[in-house]
Parts: C-alpha cells; sequence; structure tokens
C-alpha cells in the first residue's frame, strides 16, 4: 500500500557539507536538490501529501548567517518551483508559526499557496517554524476559549495540521533515531523509518527503500488482527 501522507525530518546537512569541507550552507542547498526529487518521487507514486520538516522554533537560535541563509534559499526555491507546482498539479503548503517568518518571505509563501489552492495531485507541506509543543499548546489555548464559548470542535480541528490526515510514515536520515519535538500529536500511529543516509544525498532510490519498508509493516492501531 502506497502511503497517503508521508513526512520527512530532512537531517543532516551540516555534516554532509562539512564531509566535502564546506560551509553548512552548502549542505542546506544541496539538500533542496533533495526536495525537488522527493517531490517528483511522490507525484510519480500517487502519494497525496508531502511533508517536510524543513526549520523548527528551536532552529531559530542557530547562528544569524545559517537562519538567514536559509530564509534566503526558502524564498528562492518557493520561487523557482512555481512552474513545477503549476505543472505536476502541485499544491503548496507551510505551516508553523507564521509570526517569526520575516514578511517579505511570508507574503511570497501566501502568493504560492493562493496559486496553487486548487491544485489536486499532492499537497506539499514545508513545516517552517513549527514545533510539535507549540501546535500543541496554541490548538489547547483555541479550544479553551471555544469551549469557555460553548462551541467547542474536536480537538484535532484546532491543530496547524487540521484537514491534513496524520502521517502513515515518518522517515528521518542521517542516522538519527527522534522525534525532536516534531509532530508530536499526529505521530500517534505513525510508522518510523530511520536511515543513515544524510539528507543532500537523500534521491529517488532511497525513498524507494523506505517505502519498500512501509509496505512490508503491519499497522494493527492497537487492535488485534
Ligand atoms: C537539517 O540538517 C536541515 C535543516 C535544518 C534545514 C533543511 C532545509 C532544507 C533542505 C532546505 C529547505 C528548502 C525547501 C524548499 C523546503 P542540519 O543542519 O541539522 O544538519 P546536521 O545535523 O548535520 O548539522
Amino acid at each position: 500500500m502506497i502511503p497517503s501522507h508521508v513526512t520527512i525530518i530532512m537531517d543532516g546537512n551540516g555534516r554532509w557539507a562539512r564531509k566535502q569541507g564546506e560551509e553548512r550552507l552548502f549542505g542546506h542547498s544541496n539538500g533542496v536538490e533533495s526536495v525537488r526529487a522527493c517531490t517528483e518521487y511522490a507525484v510519480e507514486k500517487g502519494i497525496r501529501y508531502l511533508s517536510l520538516f524543513a526549520f523548527s522554533e528551536e532552529n531559530w537560535n542557530r547562528p544569524e548567517a545559517e537562519v538567514s541563509g536559509l530564509m534566503s534559499l526558502m524564498l528562492k526555491s518557493v520561487m523557482d518551483e512555481r512552474e513545477t507546482f503549476a505543472k505536476n498539479d502541485i499544491r503548496f503548503m507551510v505551516i508553523g508559526n507564521r509570526e517569526h517568518i520575516a514578511p517579505e518571505l511570508l507574503s511570497k509563501i501566501e502568493m504560492v499557496e493562493n496559486e496553487t489552492i486548487n491544485n489536486k495531485r499532492l499537497t506539499l507541506i514545508i513545516m517552517l517554524s513549527y514545533s510539535g509543543k507549540w501546535d500543541i499548546q496554541r490548538a489547547a489555548e483555541l479550544y479553551a476559549k471555544d469551549y469557555a464559548a460553548g462551541c467547542a470542535k474536536d480537538f484535532e480541528s484546532y491543530l496547524a495540521t487540521a484537514g491534513i490526515p496524520d502521517p502513515d510514515l515518518l522517515i528521518r536520515t542521517s542516522g538519527e533515531q527522534r522525534i525532536s519535538n516534531y509532530m508530536l500529536w499526529q505521530t500517534a500511529y505513525t510508522e518510523f523509518y530511520f536511515t543513515e543516509t544524510l539528507w543532500p544525498d537523500f534521491r529517488k532510490a532511497d525513498f524507494e527503500i523506505a517505502l519498500k519498508s512501509y509496505e512490508s509493516r503491519d499497522r494493527r492501531y492497537g487492535l488485534i488482527k
């Protein structure tokens, strides 16, 4: 079975760059090529949602040069990919704390989100300025407000990912085996796949191996089969 939603913690760009004797940003810009390859592969395989952890709330504390380099890379990539989105019927979305995103980048993001809002084949979600605890805390605050007003809805509808099915498969590259404050609520029944491959080296063949591993899993959701 092809998973409906695959989410990826793209890790190891810095180590990849260091191995080549280059600056960390060189790793990030090569990481963008992996983003392209994985997006293409997701379209080919009929995956409906691909979400990518691009920047956490904690990442704002990295050195200013790396943060601004990453944001420029994000801005450039979003603008460069507009044609690909149109051609491949890809909806583009960003999920995260928008209060921290610079207005110039945010306005471009919103423009491309609006431009692609009716695209149906794949929803590509960039998790930017996102953290799982931020998401749950914010949802709890919104829920409490509605609860007090007597109009509370299902808790999940207050999460930043409302309307998007929970990930079926989570991939983390670079050998780390942890969740790092990512989608804490949404990964309750997600299958995990860890690989030693560093993100800039993670391409279609690696994605295919991850999907093979997913296919062999027996998902029981706490039940007996
Ligand atoms: C983790 O590697 C990677 C990031 C924090 C950034 C990921 C961002 C990109 C690949 C660019 C995103 C672009 C688009 C269009 C989504 P790391 O820096 O933590 O590496 P390390 O663990 O080896 O230091």
